[in-house]
């Protein structure tokens, strides 16, 4: 064997068992346990608080605008989408009022022109032209935005 290639070789198994020794060293413990990732990561992410309950959980006290929603065009937007997280609201819902969100920039958000989303998808405005002066929900009901 030409001397050159014996010296690279031993430079390879060199740096491979560098490499073996630090992977050994440097791979968590419960690494591989269920599949490729940490199995302690599981239990970490489960501990997190909960924060959104989903809308059926509003059915229980609103369920008129329940109704209203799952018959117009927002049916397929979660309540908790335009009003935020309502894990406090539904323990406690005379002191941990939710967001009413009612401004044109919050509708502008889906609604006003861009030209990455399709029309057939949405059903875009232009913002600054459609009856600038007043609030989207003066004309809206933004549970049942056909009416
Ligand atoms: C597209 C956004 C959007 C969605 C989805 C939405 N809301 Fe609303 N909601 C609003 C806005 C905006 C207001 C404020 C209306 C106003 O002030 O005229 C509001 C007001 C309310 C109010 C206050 C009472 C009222 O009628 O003004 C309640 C209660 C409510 N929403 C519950 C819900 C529930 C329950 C759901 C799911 C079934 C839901 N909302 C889904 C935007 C939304
Ligand atoms: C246990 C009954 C209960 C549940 C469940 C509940 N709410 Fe409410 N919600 C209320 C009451 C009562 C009020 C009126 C509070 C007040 O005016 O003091 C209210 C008011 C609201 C309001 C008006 C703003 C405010 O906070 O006062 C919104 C918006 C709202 N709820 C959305 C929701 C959404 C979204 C859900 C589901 C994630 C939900 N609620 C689940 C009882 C409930
Ligand atoms: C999270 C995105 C989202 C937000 C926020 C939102 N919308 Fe919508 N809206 C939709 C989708 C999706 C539809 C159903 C597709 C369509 O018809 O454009 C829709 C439909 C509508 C329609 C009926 C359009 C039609 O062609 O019949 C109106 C009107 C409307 N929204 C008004 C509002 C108003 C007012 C607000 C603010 C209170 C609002 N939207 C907030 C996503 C949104
Ligand atoms: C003064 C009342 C008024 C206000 C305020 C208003 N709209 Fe409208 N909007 C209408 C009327 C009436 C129509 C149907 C005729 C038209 O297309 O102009 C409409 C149509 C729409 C449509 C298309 C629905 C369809 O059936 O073609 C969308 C989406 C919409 N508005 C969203 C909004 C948003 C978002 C805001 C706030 C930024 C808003 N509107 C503010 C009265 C209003």
């Amino acid at each position: 064997m030409p001397i050159q290639l014996k010296r690279l070789l031993i430079l390879g198994v060199v740096l491979v068992s560098i490499f073996l020794i630090l992977k050994y060293l440097m791979t968590p413990e419960s690494f591989g346990q269920y599949g490729h990732y940490r199995g302690k990561a599981l239990d970490e992410v489960a501990a997190y608080p909960t924060k959104y309950v989903g809308s059926e959980t509003c059915y229980d006290c609103h369920d008129s605008i329940v109704l209203a929603k799952s018959e117009g065009p927002h049916s397929g937007i979660g309540c908790e989408s335009c009003h935020g997280p309502g894990f406090k609201h539904i323990e406690d819902p005379e002191t941990e009022k939710l967001d009413k969100p009612n401004t044109r920039a919050f509708c502008a958000h889906c609604h006003a022109f861009n030209k990455a989303r399709s029309e057939k998808a949405i059903t875009q405005q232009n913002i600054l032209e459609h009856n600038p002066e007043d609030n989207c929900t003066e004309c809206h009901n933004p549970h049942q935005p056909q009416q």
